[in-house]
């Protein structure tokens, strides 16, 4: 018998990395008018100030991949809760600009990092025929983050002009759990194993499956991390690893442009442009939260069954369509109805049970083992890149281009998201991490 408890465990704990992403990313949104007014910003400055952390995120993903390859997994993601702790109580003390982004950005580094090295560890813990589904409940953890942000926010928006160092420094609460937490559970089997400590990874994986371990996969697995130091990043570049590696950058991207966190970010902002007050908005929000963990329930229950491709591809259709409706609504200045809201909820109920933890689960699982750190590192840094361009444009353009054409201009690359998914992702259901390595070989 496989132990299933030492299964959830471990990536239980490995997901409340996501938590803290989704925390730390989102509740922002709600301190908007709050350091907006304290720091006295302008369209640009809120910009930056909403996107540093992503700036921090892609500096974390590019240093995560050597960490958790020379110290390990496990201690990597025990350095990004000190971090995240570290970020909140100080956002919440700052009192200049400069040392609110300084401390955002350390955030950051915590989130960048944590955000490949959780998917990663919980990839290589578990069983082929649960990866999917554990990986996709990383993507749970994100959103119960950001819905707990949401409240965060929600509880404290009446507290005075302080409120926005209260919903910072609120932070470090999980940030202290998951350090406790990270303290229980062991390296990752495959991570032991590449630094040539075999009886152990033999012990954990022997855990995992609840069988004994064949000899030809613990070769197999041996194997696949031969010559792990040979690959530089310029190879990665090259054949045979060109193609996976853009396909990982390009559908990691394609998550980012398309729209989500204009949403997930500045969705009080944008509720209020629909005539809603202060409260009402980080209610509405709060139901944005609530449809994206619900859809997160159906991708997990999707991933492993219907498969990565076509949850991919029918979900940048989905959002692409309900995108154009928000566009609509904003060009016919149409706020009656709730019709803003349902649209909203529809792209995010759309992304959530597609896109959102999809992602996630296809980076974990697509690149070769020996390359898979640094391979996760560079497309996660793709993704944080594309975030913190659509995270800083977006005040920017809605002021600019107005609020319609912004939302018309994700729902664009909806379609062209669509058609790539359709046409390069290929299906990695159910198939074990050394059999996916022959899929891509260029
Ligand atoms: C995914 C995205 C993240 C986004 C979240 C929203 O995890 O990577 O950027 O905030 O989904 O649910």
């Amino acid at each position: 018998m496989a132990d299933k408890k030492f299964i959830a465990l471990t990536s239980f704990v490995a997901a409340l990395g996501g938590l803290l992403f989704g925390f730390d990313t989102a509740i922002i949104s709600g301190a908007i008018p709050y350091i907006k007014s304290y720091f006295h910003m302008d369209e640009y400055i809120l910009g930056w100030s909403v996107s540093s952390i992503l700036i921090g995120c892609a500096v974390g993903a590019m240093l995560a991949g050597n960490m958790a390859d020379r110290y390990g997994r496990r201690a990597g993601l025990i350095i990004c809760a000190l971090l995240f702790a570290v970020s909140g109580i100080g956002a919440g003390l700052a009192s200049q600009l400069y040392l609110f982004i300084l401390f955002r950005l350390v955030g950051g580094l915590g989130v960048g990092a944590a955000a490949m090295v959780s998917p990663m560890y919980i990839a290589e813990i578990a069983p082929a025929r649960l990866r999917g589904r554990l990986v996709a409940c990383y993507q749970l953890a994100i959103v119960f983050g950001i819905l707990a942000a949401y409240f965060t926010n929600y509880c404290f928006s009446e507290t005075g002009p302080d409120a926005w160092r209260w919903m910072f420094a609120s932070q470090a609460v999980p940030a202290a759990l998951f350090f406790g937490l990270l303290l229980l559970v062991p390296e990752t089997p495959r991570w032991l194993i590449m630094k040539g400590r075999y009886d152990a990874g033999k012990e954990i994986l022997q855990k995992i499956s609840g069988a004994p371990v064949p000899d030809e996969e613990m070769i197999r697995i041996e194997d696949s991390f031969r010559n792990d130091n040979a690959v530089t990043i310029r190879q990665l570049f090259r054949r045979p690893y060109r193609t996976v590696l853009f396909v990982g950058i390009i559908v990691a991207v394609f998550q980012q442009v398309t729209g989500i966190n204009a949403i997930i970010y500045y969705a009080p902002t944008i509720f209020k442009e629909t005539g809603g007050d202060n409260a009402s908005s980080l209610m509405q929000t709060i139901g944005i939260g609530v449809v994206n963990i619900i859809a997160t329930f159906i991708a997990i229950g999707l991933v492993d069954k219907v498969g990565r491709k076509k949850l991919l591809v029918t979900g940048c259709l989905l959002m692409g369509l309900s995108m154009t409706g928000v566009g609509l609504c904003f060009y016919f200045n149409y706020f009656e109805h709730y019709l803003v809201l349902i649209f909203m909820f529809l792209y995010v109920a759309s992304f959530g049970a597609t896109l959102g933890a999809v992602v996630w689960v296809y980076l974990a699982e697509i690149f070769p083992n020996r390359i898979r750190s640094r391979a996760l590192s560079i497309a996660t840094l793709a993704l944080w890149l594309a975030d913190f361009a659509v995270t800083l444009t977006f005040p920017i353009m809605t002021q600019h281009l107005g609020t319609a054409v912004t939302m018309a201009c994700y729902a664009v690359l909806c379609a062209v998201a669509f058609v790539y998914m359709m046409v390069k992702v290929k299906e990695t259901r159910g198939r074990s991490l050394e059999d996916i390595e022959n899929l891509f070989a260029d």
